[in-house]
C-alpha cells in the first residue's frame, strides 16, 4: 500500500473517509459532504448505531450529489480523549473497511475536533501509521487466493492542510511499521523455514542498518559453558545459535541497555512431549526473540540515541535419541546446577544462559527479557496484558507506562523468596519446573537467580500476547509483534 500526503481536495472521488465525534457530530469535511448530499450522512448516522465513538465506522454508499462512491464516517471519540494511539486505531479501522469493500484506493480527509491534543499533521501521520500497521498480511504461501480475496487498497491518500509537515512526521514513524513487520514476518513463518540458523540469518541482515551482529554456534557456546541452553537443543538436528546485536547510537562508553529474547523456534516439549492439540502454535515460541530482533531494527531504523544490545537464544526443542531426559542435571554458565525434571520447561533454560552471558560480557545498565514462557500467564491474564516481573519498581513503572501509550499493556506480577520453595531440588541447586501452582511466578523466580546483584531486570511473559486470534485496530490476526513498540517508547521516554 502506497501512502501519500496531499493538501485538501475539493472534490474527492472513490472511497473517502471523514470523521465524527459523539454524539453523531461530523467534523468539518464531514459537514461539507453532508451538505453536498443534502443531509445523507446525518440521516445515515441517525439510522444506525453509529455515534462517533472511537473504533466505529459507518459506510454510506453512492450518496447523490458527490463523486465519491463510498463515504466512510470514522468515529474518533471525544476530542479530549484522542491520543496518538487512538488516532492510529481510527486509521486502522478505515483501511480495514476499505479492504473489506474491495476498494483499490482510499482518500482520508483529516480533521481534528476541538479539545484534541494532536495537531492536524500529527493526526494525519498517526492515521497513516495505523492504516499501514493494520494492512499487514502474511500471505506468501497462499497460492490459490484470487485477487479479490486479497486486501485491495493499493493507494492511500491523506488529505491534510500542512501535508509537508505530516509527511515529515510520518517519515519518522515509518521505522516502527518496518520493525513490526519484520517481527510479524519471522514469527509467522513455520518452523521448517525459520529455525535457529535461518532466524540468525534474518538478524544478520540488520547489519545493513548499522547494527553489529555476531552469531555464536554450539562450539562457542560449549566453550562458554552454556550447557543449560545447549541441553534444550541437543535433541534437534538444527544447530543452536545465540545472536548478539549491538546498536551504538548513544554516548561512547555508556553501558548498554540489554534486551533478551526466548527463541525456541519450535517447542515440541522434548521428551516431556506436548499433546497434539495446538502444538502447531509452538512455531511462535520464538516470539520473544522475534520482538528483540524487531526492537534492534527499530532502534537502528530511527537512529535512536542509545546504546543497546539485543541477545537471542535460538534452539529447537525436539525429542529424539540424543534429546535431554527428564532428571538430567545441567551446569549453567553461571555455575548453578539445574535438574531438568520437565523438558517442556525449556525457555528458562535457554534464557538463564543468555542472561548470564549478557551480564558477563556487557555489564548492562538494565535487562528486559521477553518470552512466551508459560501457559499459566494466559490463564492469569488472558490476551489483554503481558505478565511483568521485575526486581525494580522504577523499571517496572517505566515499562508499564510505555506499554499503555502504545497499546501493549502489562500487569505486574509478584516475586518473592516464598516461591523459592517451589523450585528446590534434591540433587541440584534447583529444578526447572515446579508443577501447577503459581507456575508463571516460579518461572520468573527461577530467572531471577540469574540476575547479578541488584541490576534492574524485568521479565515479560508474552505467551498470551505474541499471537492474536482476533486482532485489533492496528493488528491483523496472527503475530502481533508485542514488545517492539513497547521498548521503542520506553527507550524514547527515558534513555535518549
Ligand atoms: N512455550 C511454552 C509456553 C506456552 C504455552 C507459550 C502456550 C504459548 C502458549 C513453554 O515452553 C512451556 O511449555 N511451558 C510449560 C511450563 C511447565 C512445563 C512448567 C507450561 O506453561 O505448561
Ligand atoms: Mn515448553
Ligand atoms: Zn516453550
Amino acid at each position: 500500500m502506497k501512502i501519500v500526503f496531499a493538501e485538501p481536495a475539493k472534490t474527492p472521488a472513490g472511497c473517502v473517509a471523514v470523521f465524527a465525534t459523539p454524539e453523531r457530530s461530523l467534523l468539518g469535511y464531514g459537514t461539507a459532504l453532508d451538505k453536498a448530499t443534502k443531509g445523507a450522512l446525518k440521516r445515515a448516522m441517525a439510522a444506525s448505531r453509529f455515534t462517533g465513538k472511537k473504533g466505529q465506522v459507518l459506510a454510506v454508499m453512492a450518496p447523490a450529489g458527490l463523486s465519491a462512491d463510498r463515504v466512510v464516517i470514522a468515529g474518533l471519540g471525544a476530542g479530549k480523549e484522542i491520543t496518538k494511539r487512538s488516532a492510529e486505531g481510527a486509521g486502522g479501522a478505515i483501511v480495514a473497511d476499505a479492504n473489506g469493500a474491495g476498494q483499490k484506493s482510499l482518500s482520508v480527509l483529516v480533521d481534528v475536533p476541538t479539545g484534541c491534543a494532536l495537531s492536524l499533521p500529527e493526526m494525519a501521520a498517526r492515521l497513516a501509521l495505523g492504516a499501514r500497521l493494520r494492512s499487514y498480511r502474511f500471505d506468501k504461501y497462499r497460492t490459490k487466493e484470487k485477487p479479490e480475496q486479497k486486501p485491495t487498497v493499493a493507494s492511500l491518500t491523506i488529505h491534510v492542510p500542512g501535508a509537508a509537515a505530516a509527511r515529515k512526521i510520518y517519515a519518522a514513524l515509518e521505522p516502527i511499521a518496518d520493525a513490526v513487520f519484520l517481527t510479524r514476518d519471522v514469527v509467522s513463518e513455520p518452523a521448517n523455514v525459520i529455525y535457529p540458523e535461518t532466524l540468525a540469518a534474518r538478524a544478520r541482515e540488520l547489519g545493513k542498518l548499522g547494527v553489529k551482529v555476531q552469531v555464536l554456534g554450539e562450539a562457542q557456546m560449549r566453550r562458554l559453558g552454556m550447557n543449560a541452553l545447549l541441553g534444550v537443543g541437543q535433541g534437534s538436528k538444527r544447530e543452536s545459535q545465540m545472536v548478539v546485536m549491538h546498536w551504538d547510537g548513544g554516548r561512547r562508553g555508556d553501558k548498554p541497555l540489554a534486551f533478551i529474547g526466548k527463541g525456541v523456534c519450535f517447542d515440541t516439549g522434548g521428551i516431556s512431549l506436548k499433546p497434539a492439540q495446538s502444538m502447531e502454535d509452538m512455531k511462535w515460541d520464538m516470539a520473544g526473540a522475534g520482538a528483540v530482533i524487531g526492537i534492534m531494527r527499530l532502534l537502528a531504523g530511527r537512529k535512536a540515541r542509545v546504546n543497546a544490545v539485543g541477545l537471542v537464544g535460538l534452539v529447537e526443542n525436539m525429542p529424539g535419541g540424543e534429546a535431554q531426559r527428564p532428571g538430567d542435571v545441567v551446569r549453567s554458565m553461571s555455575g548453578q546446577t539445574i535438574e531438568v525434571i520437565n523438558t517442556d520447561a525449556e525457555g528458562r533454560l535457554v534464557l538463564c544462559d543468555v542472561m548470564w552471558y549478557a551480564q558477563e560480557k556487557f555489564d548492562p545498565r538494565l535487562m528486559v527479557e521477553f518470552s512466551t514462557l508459560t501457559g499459566a500467564i494466559v490463564v492469569a491474564l488472558g490476551h489483554e496484558r503481558a505478565g511483568l516481573f521485575s526486581n525494580n519498581t522504577r523499571l517496572a513503572t517505566q515499562l508499564r507506562d510505555a506499554g499503555s501509550k502504545v497499546g501493549e499493556k502489562l500487569w505486574r506480577m509478584p516475586l518473592g523468596e516464598g516461591y523459592d520453595e517451589l523450585i528446590k531440588s534434591e540433587i541440584a541447586d534447583m529444578v526447572n519446573s515446579a508443577g501447577r501452582d503459581a507456575s508463571s511466578v516460579s518461572a520468573a523466580q527461577f530467572l531471577k537467580r540469574f540476575v547479578q546483584g541488584n541490576r534492574p531486570w524485568a521479565h515479560v511473559d508474552i505467551a498470551g500476547m505474541a499471537w492474536t486470534k482476533k486482532g485489533d485496530a492496528t493488528t491483523p490476526k496472527g503475530a502481533s509483534a508485542y514488545g517492539v513498540r513497547l521498548i521503542d517508547q520506553f527507550v524514547a521516554d527515558h534513555y535518549e
